[in-house]
């Protein structure tokens, strides 16, 4: 299958079953924003539940929390991102579009020119068409933050009612640094996790989900003694990021580690790779880890005048910890899980199309149909094995068309078991169940049911 091809046919899979949705669309679109839908919510919740057992619950020496979107404005200037979170933007005087320049530059060129405006403009005035007016009018080269500004209304001053929402969770961790160490008896080297609502001023669409002005991230701030082997904790988290997006369903070939080169590095950083996936616009980001050192404590306490410190009672020894930060991108995740799990496969000279999602991530688990919907003793018994059984599964009934249709539609949901109700199962009370992946079907005894389904989701079956 061609890539963009791929790319065309998850999108339109998830606004007809009900993944994803384009933001505000009865108003004609809203760029970068996007709605899950009922499946794409349930595909998103269970992807948050498998990184917070794996990361959190799993763990002894990680502990979570849930801050606040909007955060005292001081932690972004603190952080850097009130000055240095920009975009190099640049308009058409023409038509008046506005693009980023740097993607501009190097679309044109190959060339990276961040942090060089002087340059980006001498390529774009020399080689760069506008890609909306095909004109040739640049502005200057500028730099625009990216940090969603809001107001406050608790005073009449502008400049004091001014707030930001966060532009990333990791801030709100570094500032609860003293409160977790005081109440949660954590001990070096240990992690402060967290699930949440980024907001970035993208003004780059495209690429589905990829790219969002909101989104969520899945982070960790994992504090180390500063005198640490911290490559080798490096490199068990970056081994632990591979793993999640495998388990997300990526495969092994369609991940690589890239490593920021030293030149692009934050000062303060000591190292970053990036996961990336090949989605089908080619190898991007899909996870980060960064060493920040004490970078982020240090300025919090310079900043708030707090003391940010850790006590090592067994060494008698007082200092600022350094971190290594894992970042994930949830709705990324939910993008890798979508590509990874499409397969077109022949069935009879009919193309079947099925969602291989894992299946702990399938957003139903069971679907229960009566074979006809006009036999009122089938309907009735396939409702009650549907109520006994969407106590412990997410399931759906559905008595809609033909049974093959209704297989259809469960395999573009991903729904691993599809359990038939029918005339033998009044007499004998057994039921079939379809593999989504094989297509086999096997009769199960309807008392055994619950057991079989729990058995085979989490892969204990004899
Ligand atoms: N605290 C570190 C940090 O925020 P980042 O690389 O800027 O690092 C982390 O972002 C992750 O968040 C990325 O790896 C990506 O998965 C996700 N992400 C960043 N910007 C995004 C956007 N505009 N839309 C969707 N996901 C985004």
């Amino acid at each position: 299958m061609e890539n963009n091809d791929l790319m065309e046919k998850i999108v339109s899979l998830c606004k007809r079953r009900g993944f994803v949705f384009p933001g505000s669309e009865i108003y004609g679109g809203f760029a970068n924003s996007y709605t899950y839908g009922p499946y794409g919510v349930g595909l998103k919740n269970n992807i948050k539940a498998l990184w917070w057992k794996k990361f959190v619950q799993d763990r002894e020496d990680v502990v979570g929390m849930d801050g606040p979107i909007i955060l005292h404005p001081r932690v972004w200037e603190a952080s850097g991102h009130a000055t240095g979170f920009n975009d190099a933007l640049v308009d058409c005087k023409n038509c008046k579009k506005r693009f980023r320049a740097d993607h501009l530059v190097e679309d044109a060129t190959g060339q990276d020119l961040e942090g060089k405006p002087e340059e980006m403009k001498k390529v774009l005035d020399e080689q760069v068409d506008c890609p909306n007016c095909g004109k040739r009018k640049w502005t200057e080269v500028r730099n625009f933050n990216m940090m969603f500004k809001t107001q406050l209304n608790t005073t009449d001053d502008e400049a004091e009612q001014m707030a930001y929402l966060r532009p990333e969770t990791a801030g709100a961790i570094f500032i609860e640094f003293k409160n977790v160490l005081d109440s949660a008896r954590v001990k070096i080297p240990f992690g402060i996790a967290q699930i949440g609502k980024a907001f970035r001023n993208e003004i780059v669409a495209g690429n589905f989900i990829f790219r969002l002005r909101e989104f969520e991230q899945m982070e960790i701030e994992y504090f180390i003694r500063p005198d640490a082997d911290w490559e080798k904790i490096f490199n068990e988290w970056l081994d632990a990021q591979v793993e999640f997006a495998m388990e997300l369903g990526a495969k092994k070939e369609s991940l690589r580690r890239y490593e920021h080169p030293k030149e692009k590095l934050s000062f303060y950083s000591k190292k970053t790779i990036d996961v990336e996936f090949n989605y089908p616009f080619g190898f991007k980001e899909l996870f980060g880890l960064a060493h920040r050192t004490d970078y982020d404590l240090t300025n919090h306490a310079k900043f708030s005048g707090q003391k940010l410190e850790y006590f090592d009672a067994e060494k008698n020894e007082r200092f600022v910890p350094h971190v290594i930060e894992p970042t994930f991108g949830l709705d990324r995740s939910i993008l890798v899980a979508l590509l990874s799990a499409y397969v077109e496969e022949d069935v009879n000279g009919e193309t079947r199309v099925v969602m291989k999602f894992p299946k702990n991530l399938a957003p139903v688990k069971v679907a229960v149909f009566p074979l006809l919907k006009n036999k009122p003793e089938l309907v009735k018994k396939a409702r009650s094995i549907y109520e006994k059984v969407k106590s412990r599964f997410v399931c759906e009934f559905d008595d809609n068309g033909n049974v093959g249709k209704r297989y259809r539609r469960q395999d573009e949901i991903g729904t691993p078991y599809c359990v038939t109700v029918d005339f033998d199962t009044l007499e004998d009370n057994t039921v079939t169940v379809r593999d989504r992946d094989t297509m086999e079907q096997v009769r199960v005894a309807v008392k055994e049911l619950p057991e079989w389904i729990d058995s085979h989701l989490n892969g204990s079956e004899k």
